[in-house]
């Protein structure tokens, strides 16, 4: 039987679940990430991990840690871990496909509404005694209804943000390597290719995973060609936008406001320039973070570990070892 260990406290039962399949687990005790000396130790004493997007793990790692059978990122993303390098070192590496789309769509839906309408600054006005009266100019905001989405990255969690969209009566364009023609029939939605869609969307919303084609996907060229009035919504990766062009883009009444689940780096330094800018709301990368969507992700991470311990294959590997280790 093997030993687990699992890179920080985590929701749900998955800890039980590899005691029943009679796996030993050890656990990151401490509420910020291991740093990557101890990360590396701990990986160099176990059998499989389950690790968290902010979990660097390179093949020097991978190298010292030869027992290590599996990596599974309790994440749909795996820009942490590169997958041809843990391929070549024999390791599975495993993500958390299917289970967190809903719950990712909810919040940026909600980031895109909060930042048209004010929700969060005039939350703070209210709350510091800026109420003083009903005004008729207070927080005069941008509709949502009838207003033009471009979604960035057709995958779960874009469709996913679509048909929220389509609910509000918005006119979806989207952008991807991949036409999706039975997806434009059913959500009534176009596909376009980028710089067109930053040129008619009064929102664009990033939804591709970080790689190198998406790195900066986002630059001062793209800024300039959106319309002054639009707002950007990331919950994909703070890498996909380059920020000193979008703090330039801000400053200079270019784009309209961001909302920002995800940053480079994460987290932001509390003395950044986007944290001086009004039009932007930031969140801690919780667009996953419901208790239900958390410990379901929790629980595929400990499923796909079980199964190759076992000595079968992981039920969702995002690489493919020509060995894997055993
Ligand atoms: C993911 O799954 O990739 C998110 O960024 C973390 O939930």
């Amino acid at each position: 039987m093997g030993s687990v260990f699992i890179s920080r406290a985590i929701p749900g039962d998955a800890p039980g679940l590899l005691a029943a399949a009679g796996h030993s687990v050890e656990q990151w005790p401490e509420d910020l990430p291991a740093p990557r000396d101890a990360l590396a130790a701990a990986l160099a004493r176990s059998d499989a991990a389950i690790t968290m997007v902010v979990d660097h793990i390179d093949g020097g790692m991978l190298a010292a840690a030869p027992r290590l059978r599996i990596i599974a990122n309790m994440a749909v993303g795996f820009d942490n871990v590169d997958p041809l390098v843990a391929a070549d070192a024999g390791v599975w590496l495993t993500n958390t496909p299917g289970v967190l789309a809903e719950t990712s769509a909810d919040f940026a839906f909600g980031l895109m509404l909060a930042l048209a309408r004010q929700v969060v600054a005039s939350a703070a006005d209210t709350r510091s005694g800026g109420w003083k009266s009903w005004t008729p100019t207070a927080f005069l905001g941008t509709d949502v209804h009838g207003a033009t989405l471009g979604v960035v990255g057709m995958g779960e969690i874009g469709e996913a943000m679509a048909r929220r969209a389509s609910g509000f009566g918005m006119k979806v364009l989207y952008a991807s390597r991949t036409r999706k023609p039975e997806l434009e029939d059913r959500l009534a939605c176009r596909w376009s290719p980028l710089d067109a869609l930053l040129g008619q969307a009064d929102f664009v919303s990033l939804h591709t995973p970080l790689n190198a084609e998406t790195h900066h996907l986002l630059g001062p060229t793209q800024f300039r060609s959106m319309k002054p009035s639009a707002m950007l919504i990331n919950t994909s990766r703070g890498a996909v936008v380059d920020q000193d062009a979008l703090v330039a883009a801000l400053r200079s009444g270019n784009l309209a406001g961001a909302a920002l689940d995800v940053t480079d780096p994460e987290p932001l330094p509390l003395d950044h320039p986007l944290f001086a800018l009004p039009n932007v709301i930031i969140t801690p990368h919780i667009a996953s973070a419901s208790l239900a969507t958390r410990s379901k992700m929790a629980a595929m991470a400990a499923n796909n570990v079980i199964a190759v311990l076992e000595g079968c294959e992981p039920y969702n590997p995002v690489n493919r070892p020509l060995h894997p280790r055993v």
